[in-house]
């Protein structure tokens, strides 16, 4: 096992067991019932110089902590990749770290990293799940419903069930902790404007 990525989870449990929510402290058990990762494969498409430059701005431990387990993280694509083209889908980065498919086996939550390169907007989509995203580093534009909110650093936004939700980045580029509860399967997600809604932003 791998000390850089126990001492993530660790971070990761902490950030979301600040939050003083059931589903996050689940999310948070689930990751302490871990040791930590094995190596994970490396990126097809590196984005890897970009994530780990936008994790050392950060003023947060978590986010050194991902920047220290970096090579043993299995960024890669989304879930719901099937559903948004490769051109589209090349928009960001997502690390599964806990969930039914693994790495960290997990048949009832979801969570893991996500990142999103700069000058792009990852338009308005829904799922069933209850969703929580926390900013770990660099910044970014988010709609959540009806409000929309600059998020920096420690900054969190909360889903709802069915909740669209949008997001659009600058010239950092985003890195964020994300996490799903209640109906995690992926049969639900939509994107509302199709393949419009992707692309550099205005
Ligand atoms: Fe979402």
């Amino acid at each position: 096992m791998h000390d850089h990525t126990r001492r993530l989870l660790a971070e990761i449990a902490a950030v979301f067991r600040a939050e003083n929510r059931t589903c996050a402290d689940e999310t948070a058990d689930a990751l302490a019932a871990f040791a930590g990762l094995e190596a994970a494969p490396e990126l097809a498409e590196d984005d890897s110089d970009a994530i780990r430059a936008l994790l050392a701005t950060s003023p947060l431990e978590v986010a050194h902590a991902a920047l220290a387990a970096h090579d043993a993280l299995p960024w890669g694509r989304n879930p719901v990749a099937a559903r948004i083209s490769p051109k589209d889908n090349s928009l960001y980065r997502v690390a599964d770290l806990l969930g039914p498919d693994g790495p960290l086996v997990c048949p009832t939550l979801r969570a893991g990293l996500y990142y999103q390169r700069p000058e792009t907007r990852y338009g308005l989509h829904s799922h069933a799940a209850v969703e929580t995203y926390v900013i770990i580093a660099g910044r970014a534009l988010w709609t959540a419903g009806d409000a929309q909110r600059e998020m920096t650093p420690g900054h969190s936004v909360h889903h709802s069930t069915y909740l669209p939700h949008a997001c659009e980045t600058g010239p950092e580029g985003v890195v964020a902790l994300w996490r799903w509860s209640g109906d995690i399967g992926i049969d639900s997600y939509r994107i509302h404007h199709g393949h419009d809604a992707f692309g550099v932003a205005a």
